[in-house]
């Protein structure tokens, strides 16, 4: 797929949240806010919006291309998207997703696809996966990329997984994502993102890393939270996850304003004569 042709980049306030102003929010115990968005009319909104930071999640695979799951998202995909959100939101930081087999063979691998996301123009990249990518994770930020490191239910291991299930139940498993956060972290992360955690692991976990953390389905203890656009706009049409909020029927707006348009055109209402 070719990448759209770069044209008139929005030049970026002064007050733009960079990652820089997300420390200093965790620094000043500032709450800050992130929603996925995947294309320039909805990313425009959510930065006129003011929220903090837009994440083109591989999420894109379920809410926009109708996938049961995120893993036949390519890295492809990501960079067209990556590119129209950019364009859309100069104030808030841009994160996009390593997808599914873009990145997990060798750190060079990572690198040559993170690369490519930041030249779309991402602040900083996330990957999924916890003390496997350690290595990838120092590799990346001793070479200029940014990365914001996603643990816990991570729907890339959705097979290994059984499903898309909440992780870190067990007192084994909370310690080991207290120690793989701790070690993403120190080799580098400028960020930890948790997803489908425990509330009191996820704000543990908080307290530990010295860097921001997000939630998503971890409770409220967490420097930041996220949610999946669609879920929140009620444009899913599929099942909501049960830690989301959906803020409006979207869905049923969009069905009725479409319905009423051909209705218009049926009755010869649209176009006036
Ligand atoms: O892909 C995505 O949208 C995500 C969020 C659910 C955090 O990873």
């Amino acid at each position: 797929m070719d990448a759209i042709a770069p044209r008139a980049e929005p030049a970026r306030p002064p007050d733009r949240k960079s990652l820089t102003s997300w420390e200093n929010a965790k620094r000043n115990g500032t709450r800050r806010v992130l929603i996925t968005a995947y294309d320039y009319p909805f990313a425009k909104l959510a930065d006129e919006a003011g929220i903090d930071g837009i994440l083109i999640g591989d999420s894109l695979g379920m809410a926009v291309q109708g996938g049961r799951d995120t893993l036949r998202v390519s890295l492809d995909h990501m960079i067209y998207h990556t590119e129209m959100v950019a364009r859309a939101a100069p104030t808030c930081l841009i994160m996009a997703d390593l997808p599914f087999g873009s990145f997990e063979a060798n750190p060079a691998q990572a690198f040559a696809s993170a690369a490519s996301l930041l030249k779309a123009g991402a602040d900083i990249v996330k990957l999924e996966g916890g003390a496997a990518m350690v290595e990838t994770v120092g590799f990346l930020s001793a070479r200029a990329i940014p990365v914001c490191a996603h643990i816990g239910l991570t729907p890339q291991h959705v097979r290994q997984f059984g499903g898309f299930k909440k992780q870190g139940k067990t007192d084994d498993a909370a310690a080991r994502l207290i120690t793989d956060a701790i070690a993403l972290a120190e080799a580098g992360a400028r960020m930890v993102l948790m997803e489908a955690i425990p509330a009191p692991l996820a704000a543990e976990i908080t307290k530990r890393v010295a860097v921001p953390t997000i939630g998503i389905g971890a409770g409220g203890g967490t420097d930041a939270q996220i949610l999946v656009l669609h879920d929140v706009l009620g444009l899913g049409g599929g099942t909501v996850p049960g830690f989301a909020r959906t803020y409006l029927d979207g869905a049923a707006l969009v069905r009725a304003a479409i319905g009423h348009y051909a209705e218009d055109v049926r009755i010869r209402a649209f176009p006036p004569d």
